[in-house]
């Protein structure tokens, strides 16, 4: 695992909108597995910034999401897909249908996670996963458990992800309780892994992510057995691990 380190969030975003954009550049077709959540914000502000700038084009680059709440419309203002073209799509030149987010409204658990992982197998690997990480260690959707899901499934969301989440509802009991997320292998199988973290919130998890056993309850940790993986991270967010150094 190579940590880069920044000063502040503006920075972490900032330092991985480059790495991004160096994908971007060099394989104009790359295939990119995007994150949801507060953390990307700024990463999607700086990518957006420089396609008006004229240095980016989204135009042959194909996406692939981590995941979807349950039972949320597309057009539900707190479903991925309308993150996701709120937050970039709809400012970029990217082709709508090049990008694919879990369907939310399809029943059938079996049907969506199937359909989903033909969807990643058919573009021959993800070439650069995003992935963020929740206070607990999940990755995705991917809940601390018992054992580590391969593929696309649907997760049951921990109590903990629920809180987590309320602040982007009315209600606490408007947050789905479930999502459909890819698995492990998934996003393992992935050439390249850009992991960001900012904020003590996250200090634990990342310690545990770099330093920890690889334990699917802490389901990050699974990402030191990767050999291409990145981690921009603020200071905040390094700072369990960083004490654990000296
Ligand atoms: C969410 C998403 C994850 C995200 C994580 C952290 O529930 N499913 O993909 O990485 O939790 O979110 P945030 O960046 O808002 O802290």
């Amino acid at each position: 695992m190579r940590i880069y380190r920044a000063k502040t969030y503006k920075d972490m975003s900032r330092k991985a909108a480059n790495i991004i954009s160096a994908q971007i550049i060099m394989k104009p077709n790359a295939v990119l597995g995007l994150a949801t959540g507060s953390s990307p914000l700024g990463i999607y502000r700086q990518l957006i910034d420089w396609y008006e700038k004229g240095d980016l084009d989204f135009s042959e680059i194909r996406t692939v999401n981590l995941d979807e709440y349950k039972g949320l419309a597309p057009d539900h203002e707190q479903s991925y897909a309308y993150f996701m073209r709120k937050n970039l799509f709809d400012q970029v030149n990217i082709n709508l249908s090049n990008t694919n987010i879990p369907n939310g409204l399809e029943e059938n658990e079996a049907v969506e996670c199937a359909r989903y992982n033909r969807i990643i197998a058919s573009f021959g690997g993800i070439d650069l996963q995003l992935l963020g990480i929740g206070a607990n260690g999940h990755i995705g959707f991917n809940e601390p458990g018992e054992a580590f899901e391969r593929e696309t499934h649907c997760v049951k969301l921990a109590d903990t992800t629920i809180q987590a989440n309320a602040r982007f509802f009315d209600t606490i009991d408007q947050v789905p309780k479930y999502a459909y997320s890819t698995g492990i292998k998934n996003i393992m199988q992935a050439k390249s892994i850009l992991l960001i973290a900012s904020g003590k919130a996250k200090a634990e998890a990342v310690n545990r992510m770099i330093r920890g056993p690889i334990t699917p309850a802490c389901p990050a940790s699974i990402l030191q057995l990767h050999n291409n993986v990145s981690i921009v991270a603020d200071e905040e967010a390094l700072s369990i691990y960083d004490a654990g150094c000296r």
